[in-house]
């Protein structure tokens, strides 16, 4: 069992979330690559049996452009995707709250809600990241009975 998780990040957030759930992924015995979306070859996604992909959230609520090329690079929709997202709700509430993640969400039709963390996981948030990787893998593992 494989999993991909391709990440966007500019000051580090986003990168936090995707380390501490490839943490979690790999304490369950998954096989876990990582790839920092902008930063070399993208993977060949249909290798793995899903794909996490995370964003931080740009202005007023945008997909940063390097995750909209990234999107546009992988070509088609894989079956499977989880979505995890870091934002400020500083800069626009609750509506603008991680709404690059509840866009890719909707995009790839994804069967899980998607992660949303205010700025770095670590400290009380750290435990939102692993319940939510748990449950990533739970909702993975009934799909395969
Ligand atoms: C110019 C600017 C605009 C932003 N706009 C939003 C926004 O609309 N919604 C949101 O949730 N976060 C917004 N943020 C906050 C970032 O998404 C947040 O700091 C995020 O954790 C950064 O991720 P990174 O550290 O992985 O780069 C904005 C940040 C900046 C600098």
């Amino acid at each position: 069992m494989s999993f991909l998780i391709a990440y966007a990040s500019w000051s580090g957030n986003t990168q936090e979330v995707a380390e501490l759930i490839t943490e979690s992924l790999q304490n369950e015995g998954v096989e876990v690559d990582t790839f920092r979306i902008g930063i070399g070859v993208i993977p060949n996604v249909k290798e793995y049996d899903a794909l996490c992909i995370g964003s931080f959230t740009w202005e007023k609520g945008a997909t940063p452009d390097e995750v909209k090329d990234f999107v546009a690079d992988v070509g088609y929709k894989p079956d499977l995707v989880y979505v995890f997202g870091t934002g400020d709700t500083q800069f626009g509430g609750d509506d603008l709250f991680c709404k690059a993640a509840d866009k890719l969400a909707k995009f790839y039709h994804s069967p899980f809600e998607p992660l949303k963390i205010e700025q770095s996981p670590r400290g009380m948030q750290e435990q939102s990241v692993t319940n939510w990787t748990k449950g990533v893998l739970e909702h993975w593992r009934h799909l395969q009975e």
